[in-house]
């Protein structure tokens, strides 16, 4: 029997942590980009921290200022308690579980490596993400400068679903710029780099949660690959922003907005037929 299922795409200005008034599906996937706790030295290495970009012309308006006044106190086991809960439980066939992937500052992965296991998150592998410049240019007199960000998978114990013909890829990922999206958020990721990330990780119809969705980049990627996509940011300016770049995505493409999948007769999910996937 061939069935349609109704992709959703929700983006909640709330704390993650109140997920449970959303009711919302457990997740295939969760991709999130923590706040780095870094506070007010988010521009520390940056040219951006002088007007200009010259520190001849003085300190500009972002010196000793935070990305967003939430970049201080995150807290990564309410975090990771939140995701473990979300997160589908393991399933009984092998190639199918589900896994979380989050993007975090270098220091921050210790940390989550060990909380994660507190709850049930046992597996890592680390990931690097390879930029071909690099933001901390007054750090340039130290010759070594930073031109990658770091994440992490995390899954329980069966290894998690991942699609791609059969072929490793390595953990060093290539970060291409985003020149397409109009930028509103200090720290946006590029919608192609987590398009790549949910089909490796997903099927078409999977839910993908983002707690931190800062300015819905992860909603985007879900709507451009057909995936159901939850997410929540608790400022309401970023919220708004978001909320209108979820609006004229689906707007443009409102074709993706449900997939045709096979079912058994049991209702069981089957892999949907490529040529009637609208990819
Ligand atoms: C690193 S940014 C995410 C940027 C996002 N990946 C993008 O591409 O735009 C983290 C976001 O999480 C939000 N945030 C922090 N704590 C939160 C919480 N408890 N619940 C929901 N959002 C939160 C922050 O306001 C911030 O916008």
């Amino acid at each position: 029997m061939r069935t349609t299922i109704k992709l959703k795409h929700e983006l909640f200005n709330d704390h993650f942590q109140n997920s449970k008034r959303y009711q919302i599906k457990k997740a295939q996937l969760i991709i999130a980009d923590i706040p780095y706790n870094i506070g007010k030295n988010a521009y520390g290495s940056s040219v951006e921290w002088y007007v200009d970009g010259d520190n001849k012309k003085g300190e500009s308006k972002l010196a000793n200022s935070e990305f967003f006044d939430t970049d201080k106190d995150f807290r990564i086991p309410e975090f990771l308690h939140f995701c473990s809960k979300m997160l589908l439980p393991e399933p009984k066939e092998t190639g199918k579980a589900p896994c979380m992937i989050v993007f975090c500052a270098f220091d921050q992965q210790f940390e989550l490596i060990e909380e994660a296991k507190k709850h049930g998150l046992n597996n890592y592998i680390n990931l690097v993400f390879v930029k071909n410049s690099s933001s901390q240019v007054l750090k340039a007199n130290m010759r070594v400068v930073g031109n990658c960000e770091y994440g992490l998978i995390l899954y329980r114990d069966k290894l998690p679903k991942f699609n791609n013909n059969g072929k490793m890829i390595f953990n060093a990922i290539p970060w291409e710029k985003d020149t397409k999206s109009e930028k509103i958020h200090p720290t946006q990721k590029p919608v192609k780099l987590l398009e790549n990330l949910i089909s490796i990780f997903t099927d078409p119809g999977d839910v993908i949660i983002d707690p931190c969705a800062g300015s819905a980049s992860t909603i985007i990627a879900a709507i451009r690959s057909g995936r159901t996509a939850f997410g929540f940011e608790i400022k309401k300016d970023f919220y708004r922003l978001a909320q209108a770049r979820i609006e004229n995505e689906l707007a443009q493409e409102d074709f993706f907005r449900s997939v045709p999948v096979l079912m058994t007769t049991q209702g069981t999910l089957l892999e949907p037929v490529e040529d009637e996937v609208l990819l």
